[in-house]
């Protein structure tokens, strides 16, 4: 029996730059955190717009030699691709903040084996530690409640013996690589970044109690779960201003 998650921690932002300052701010503070408690900070960064427009904001504060770079999810494309998670957080944080190589565990997302690929990362993981494989995963929320590459109605949701798998997304035609729920879910702390009026609803329904959205399940599932959302997105939930 999954014990009951206790409910998310929810922060409205009036704006999505006052919403990248906090996060900023939390997720210093959890690496400090980690790294005085076991000399190590392991995060999963994100994609999508709103960890785009918060990653230039972790440049500084952070202690990244101490600290290992995961990605939730990866798009089935190599490295300088436009579309590449590794690209955009190279990009907006890797590079400036002079990540070393050796702590960022990229997808290998060029294979043309994208299941020995999902399995790679599976063991890129597990030779880093126990269980907690992430002190914080970082996840988006797209309008359909997906999260990472957990996309409503495919098989990754059902996943319970992986943590990293490659991914058919039909509503995308394309392959993805993606953290399951065992490691999604396991983190020590879960922290959503939602910003935007097209985000409303899928907000609202992943805090439905009986939620079945991929998203949902992670805050149904995780004890440390904390939202950050701008006003735009939070129209829709109780409490919103
Ligand atoms: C990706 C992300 C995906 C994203 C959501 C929200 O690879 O795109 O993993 O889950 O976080 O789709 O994206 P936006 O913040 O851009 O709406």
């Amino acid at each position: 029996m999954t014990p009951a998650a206790a409910r998310p921690d929810i922060v409205v932002a009036d704006t999505v730059a006052a919403l990248v300052e906090t996060a900023a701010g939390s997720i210093r503070g959890l690496a400090a955190d980690a790294i005085a408690a076991r000399g190590r900070f392991r995060i999963a960064l994100a994609g999508g717009s709103t960890p785009r427009a918060l990653y230039p904001h972790l440049v500084g504060g952070i202690d990244w030699g101490r600290t290992d770079v995961f990605f939730g999810d990866e798009r089935a494309v190599p490295p300088d691709d436009p579309q590449s998670n590794y690209r955009m957080a190279r990009e907006t944080l890797l590079a400036p903040a002079g990540v070393p190589e050796a702590n960022v565990f990229r997808w290998q997302a060029e294979s043309p084996d994208l299941d020995a690929a999902a399995r790679d990362y599976e063991q890129a993981l597990r030779a880093r530690g126990a269980p907690p494989w992430v002190d914080l995963a970082l996840l988006g929320l797209g309008p359909d409640g997906h999260t990472a590459s957990l996309f409503p109605g495919t098989p990754a949701l059902a996943v319970e013996d992986r943590l990293a798998v490659a991914v058919e997304v039909p509503q995308l035609a394309t392959r993805r690589l993606t953290l399951t729920y065992p490691t999604l879910v396991g983190a020590k702390h879960v922290m959503f970044l939602v910003t935007g009026a097209e985000k409303r609803a899928a907000l609202a329904d992943v805090l439905r109690p009986g939620s079945t959205l991929p998203a949902a399940r992670i805050i149904q599932r995780s004890a440390g779960v904390r939202i950050l959302c701008d006003a735009d997105a939070a129209q829709d939930i109780n409490g919103a201003p």
